[in-house]
């Protein structure tokens, strides 16, 4: 078969956005200015990046670029190489928790499959396979609801409910911000294991600092107005790390160099 060189290139990246600029007042002033990010796909290992940067740096928009629930006012957002479609894989994963609330448990985790067209024995096997994986055994009957269900536990259901499809691409917006530290550590190893099993990409983001390092390969910061990808910082942590990488003197290393460039983006004496 004749495979042209730019489909060769294209297939490399899994996300590309090229030269994005953001304007809501026609284009009188830019919120974001001259963006460029690309990952490359790694096949069979999916990557985790995750992005910092002060309140109103981008972070949110990028991540809705991403998922296609926004266009930019200039330049291209490519998944796999191509303007993004409705068939590529792509879900997303909110602070606040975005599970149906009138529905069960396993009616929420199993709705992805629904959509495909899977039928209803399957679908409920897979989810439950999947509650089962999230630590939600035995609250499958629950409506997905506060206080029946905790914090923690919603956000749980949120996780599986992206995973469900098997998406190529996962985003994820400050997802344990408003959870307790131990919920928090728990839903850090449990992302970090799902992450191992679906080799998926995640594009995670969070104001914690300990948090980015623990989980990503990739951090990018970000900076504001306008607001622009500035620094890229390689995790060059070993791939499987539990609360031990923690302890770990390059951990603390590249906590602190993090940290130092956010002090110095974020201009502060
Ligand atoms: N519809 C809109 N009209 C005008 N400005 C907007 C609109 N949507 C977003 N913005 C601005 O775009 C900038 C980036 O917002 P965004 O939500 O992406 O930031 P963020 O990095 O996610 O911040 P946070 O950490 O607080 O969640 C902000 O200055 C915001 O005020
Ligand atoms: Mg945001």
């Amino acid at each position: 078969m004749n495979v042209k060189f730019e489909d060769m290139a294209a297939r490399n990246n899994i996300i590309e956005l090229k030269d994005i600029g953001q304007s809501y007042d026609g284009g009188q002033s830019w919120i974001i200015k001259g963006l460029q990010l690309l990952i490359e796909d790694k096949p069979d290992q999916g990557q985790f990046i995750v992005l910092l940067g002060m309140s109103g740096s981008g972070k949110s928009t990028l991540l809705r670029y991403i998922a296609g629930l926004q266009e930019p006012t200039e330049g291209q957002v490519l998944i796999n190489g191509q303007p993004i479609s409705d068939k590529d894989r792509v879900s997303m994963v909110f602070q606040q928790y975005s599970s149906l609330p009138w529905m069960t448990v396993l009616d929420n985790v199993a709705l992805g499959l629904k959509y495909q067209g899977v039928g209803k024995k399957e679908r409920y096997e897979r989810a439950m396979d999947l509650i089962e994986l999230v630590g939600l055994a035995g609250h499958e009957k629950k409506y997905a609801q506060y206080p029946a269900l905790s914090g923690g536990q919603l956000q749980r259901v949120a996780i599986a409910r992206s995973i469900i499809a098997n998406p190529q691409i996962i985003l994820m917006d400050e997802p344990f911000g408003a959870l307790d530290i131990k919920t928090r550590f728990q839903m850090q190893d449990l992302i970090i294991n799902l992450w191992h099993r679906f080799h998926s990409t995640i594009v995670f983001v969070t104001h914690d600092i300990d948090e980015a390092v623990y989980l990503a390969d990739d951090i990018y910061i970000m900076k504001s107005q306008p607001s622009n990808i500035i620094e890229h910082i390689d995790i060059d942590l070993p791939l499987k790390r539990d609360r031990s990488t923690k302890r770990e003197a390059h951990f603390t290393e590249l906590v602190q160099q993090v940290e130092d460039t956010m002090i110095r983006v974020a201009g502060i004496k």
